[in-house]
């Protein structure tokens, strides 16, 4: 049975409360937090951790994030901590940013997947906070979603997910980013961005660290080394298929890797959009389109050098302007689960959203969720 509480401005203390002394007593509690949804359970406490994977049929050698609640408590579980990370904390905590740091004997191998490092983070969420500080223990929460696919941004979300799996679900409302942290290892020379989140790349620079980028944006190959193990596995997948028509940039080559801010030929995206409905109505497929405002506009019009399509006739999610990346971050996790549900038989996702700030997330999701990937 799992117990769901929607927090009001009434019942605060009451609910983290409850949900605190579940965690206190082993139990696993889905918490907002700023980017997403987590589920959580005692960091502490093995067969707790247990539980998450169970709930999530999460692969055992995928660790988790650990959450605190004030930036000393780093020291409860990280040790040999590096002058910049310090530096980083100060400026982004509480905040999207999970930095990998060595990790201290009391965090059990099954929290770290038996590294000997663990990613810690201190969310920027008055309920995932209170939550933490009630249950007198940091938290290990991954997304709230099962394995592989899109991450929460509702509790609505979550209930569709792991209603009956996990023993209670805070519902807070819509959350703040709508994309996942940025995790930074901390623990070689320079450090490494291993997932692009909430907090930019030049955010951090803009501090005078140097950073190096350290993730892919494609799919990894079966049996291929990676940095973190999350990496290895399908994320934010809709049950249909996800064809992204992108910008034409090898993400392969290294030399590419830290050039995204390369302008998309939008007009180009425009075009191979249009042709494709056309192409899959032709042969009678429904057609989910995840779209820009410009893109919209662009192929109703005619005015990308094609003859103008009606988009009425398809399931629309309007990912917001092209230059507006933080609306997308928002909602298209939202949009993803959405199109999924629309009974269509496959979704098309404009790739025309700048890659700056946040904008590199947003890319960076869309084009893990995509099962193919069209570079215009
Ligand atoms: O915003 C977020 O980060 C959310 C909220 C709930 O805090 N959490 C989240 O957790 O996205 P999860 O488990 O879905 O993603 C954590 C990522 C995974 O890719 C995992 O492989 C990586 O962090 N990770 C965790 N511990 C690591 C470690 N010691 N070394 C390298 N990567 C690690
Ligand atoms: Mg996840």
């Amino acid at each position: 049975m799992t117990q769901v509480f929607k927090i009001d401005n009434t019942n605060f203390t009451q609910i983290i409360k409850k949900a605190g002394s579940i965690i206190k007593n082993g139990g696993t509690v889905v918490f907002p937090t700023e980017t997403v949804y987590g589920l959580g359970a005692d960091a502490l406490n093995p067969d707790a951790v247990a539980k998450i994977f169970q709930a999530k049929g999460r692969p055992t050698d995928n660790p988790l994030i650990v959450h605190i609640a004030s930036k000393e408590q780093v020291h409860d579980i990280a040790k040999d901590i590096p002058e910049q990370a310090f530096e980083l904390m100060d400026k982004f905590w509480p905040g999207a940013l999970t930095l990998i740091l060595k990790c201290k004997v009391v965090v059990p191998d099954i929290t770290t997947a038996g590294l000997d490092t663990v990613a810690v983070r201190f969310p920027d969420n008055q309920i995932a906070i209170g939550l933490i500080q009630e249950a007198g223990t940091p938290i290990a929460a991954p997304s709230a979603n099962i394995s592989g696919r899109p991450s929460p941004t509702t509790a609505e979300h979550v209930i569709a997910d792991l209603i009956g799996k996990v023993d209670a679900i805070i519902d807070g409302g819509v959350v703040e980013l709508g994309v996942e942290s940025t995790v930074v290892d901390m623990t070689s020379d320079i450090p490494v961005i291993l997932r692009p989140g909430g907090i930019s790349i030049d955010d951090i620079r803009r501090c005078g660290i140097e950073i190096a980028v350290g993730y892919s944006d494609r799919k990894v190959e079966d049996g291929e080394a990676v940095k973190s193990p999350g990496m290895k596995y399908t994320h934010y997948s809709p049950q249909t298929n996800v064809v992204l028509v992108d910008r034409n940039i090898n993400i392969d080559e290294d030399k590419d890797k830290d050039k995204y801010h390369k302008a998309t030929n939008t007009a180009a995206v425009s075009a191979k959009i249009s042709e494709m409905i056309k192409d899959y109505h032709d042969i009678g497929m429904r057609v989910g389109l995840m779209l820009t405002e410009e893109t919209a506009y662009d192929i109703s019009s005619g005015v990308c050098g094609c003859c103008g399509v009606d988009i009425s006739s398809c399931e629309v999610f309007m990912l917001g302007r092209r230059d507006e990346p933080a609306d997308a971050a928002r909602t298209l996790f939202a949009g993803l689960r959405y199109l999924d549900e629309m009974d269509v038989d496959i979704i098309v996702v404009d790739g025309s959203i700048t890659h700056e700030g946040i904008g590199a997330a947003v890319l960076n999701r869309l084009r893990k969720a995509a099962d193919e990937i069209i570079g215009v």
